[in-house]
């Protein structure tokens, strides 16, 4: 039993009356107002949100983000130890299972992941189909969700273990799917899976193995590439999880709604900011034009892109732990050109009374795609690379969402602002 010490009381004023209204964990309950009516047979009072700024949608124990604080932990792990310390795939068993593994489990979930990398040929094949020119984010979306006819069973959601083989099939295809539409695009053949290497080499060696037996990347390149895969892992209830949960809500098959996710990630709003960095880096060219482009974002003539966040309102956590793997990259790269601009862009952007006032610091995106140029990821694939990396977190969230008894299917109210009952005339007379 829960016991509410916390309420909120709420005067009508169209009829006079109170309604006391329980606060538990710092939310109202929408239907709790609903109970508020001006007459027993009128619908009750509703709460209009669009885009959700202000609508907790479920309750849940994955990610914890403290925008103001600059906090972002996944079950509890604070995301700096974890990219430091841990594996993309140890974050993904985490993300999933919701503790770590022992050495068993690791070893275990490892093997698996590893050993269900390969797809059926024929969703080869179907990839093959597409345009020369296909958008990466298009071909890994249509294939994602593919897979559910490949994989029928999937539809049974209620059984624990055949959650789980989706789950494994899902983050061990991903980076094979991924990289199929890296080498459609171009020309160049399909790489199988090599499951003698990590996670991330792996993908490395499916993009740019060629003729070569045995592709070995580099250790530093794998590294950084595992590390940026952790910091997307999973960042709580954003556009794309929020499609998964939206869709998943209706009981449909895990790679239908990871589909969907994949969708959402594609919008420029929400997966394609590290293009728009890198447009904007390569737009200024030269440190010495930097003065004369900061004036223009003062005067509201554009946006520093890859600075500010709807959430943190400090320094994004995940942009100091990019800088450090971006360093490691260049080490083997080369430094790009770009980076100079972006280093001083920081330098000012940080000490100017128009970016402090407003609480604007580098996010994410800011480095991630000087990393991805240096891997020479064209743009059009930043965001498949996001997805993979987020894939462990869209499928925690999703088996939270079904083991949740709270959940309904996502169906929204809305507030309907057309004609009503107009009389239809048949069209012969219309345009008689
Ligand atoms: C991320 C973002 C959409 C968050 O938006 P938000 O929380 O709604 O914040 P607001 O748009 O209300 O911004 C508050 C103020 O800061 C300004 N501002 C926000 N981001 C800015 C930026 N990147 N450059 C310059 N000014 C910015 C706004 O113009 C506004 O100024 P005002 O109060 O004078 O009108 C926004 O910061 C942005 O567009 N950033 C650039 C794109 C980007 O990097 N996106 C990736 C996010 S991971």
């Amino acid at each position: 039993m829960t016991y509410v010490t916390d309420s909120l009381t709420v005067r009508d004023n169209r009829t006079g009356q109170e309604y006391d209204v329980p606060i538990t964990d710092g939310t109202i309950r929408a239907g709790d107002i609903g109970q508020i009516k001006v007459a027993d047979d009128e619908p009750g009072l509703a709460v209009y949100d669009p885009g959700f700024l202000n609508t907790a949608s479920c309750r849940s124990a994955i990610t914890f983000i403290d925008g103001d604080k600059g906090i972002l932990e996944y079950r509890g792990y604070p995301i700096e130890q974890l990219a430091e310390n841990s594996t993309f795939l140890e974050v993904a068993y985490l993300l999933v299972h919701g503790s770590l593994p022992t050495k068993d489990e690791y070893d275990q979930w490892v093997h698996n992941i590893t050993y269900h990398t390969f797809v059926h040929e024929n969703v080869k094949s179907f990839m093959e189909g597409f345009r020369y020119d296909a958008h990466p984010m298009g071909m890994l979306m249509a294939s994602v969700g593919a897979l559910s006819t490949f994989y029928p069973e999937s539809r049974n959601i209620s059984a624990a273990d055949n959650r789980a083989i989706q789950v494994i099939r899902m983050i061990a295809k991903m980076p094979t799917l991924g990289a199929f539409s890296f080498r459609h695009a171009q020309g160049k053949p399909y790489v199988y899976p090599d499951n003698e290497l990590s996670y991330a080499a792996n993908f490395l060696s499916m993009l740019f193995k060629m003729s070569e037996m045995k592709y070995e990347p580099d250790e530093r390149l794998v590294k950084a590439l595992d590390t940026l895969f952790i910091l997307h892992a999973d960042h709580e209830q954003n556009a794309s999880t929020n499609a998964v949960r939206a869709v998943g809500s209706t009981q449909v098959d895990p790679y239908s709604a990871v589909s969907a996710g994949i969708g959402a990630l594609f919008g420029p709003l929400h997966g394609g900011a590290n293009e728009a960095v890198l447009r904007m880096l390569r737009r200024i060219g030269n440190v010495s034009e930097i003065p004369a482009f900061i004036e223009g974002v003062k005067n509201g003539n554009e946006k520093l892109m890859g600075f500010g966040h709807r959430v943190y309102k400090n320094y994004d956590p995940r942009a100091r732990i990019i800088k450090k793997a971006a360093d490691d990259v260049f080490d083997v790269t080369g430094v790009n050109p770009l980076l100079a601009v972006a280093l001083e862009l920081e330098k000012i952007a940080l000490n100017d009374e128009y970016f402090v006032k407003r609480r604007l610091y580098p996010n994410v995106d800011f480095y991630s795609g000087l990393i991805y140029e240096a891997l020479q990821f064209p743009p059009e694939f930043f965001t498949v690379l996001f997805a993979i990396g987020r894939t462990p977190g869209w499928l925690a969230q999703w088996l939270e969402l079904v083991q949740d008894k709270e959940q309904k299917i996502a169906r929204p109210k809305q507030i309907y602002t057309g004609d009503r009952t107009l009389d239809f005339t048949p069209a012969e007379e219309r345009w008689a």
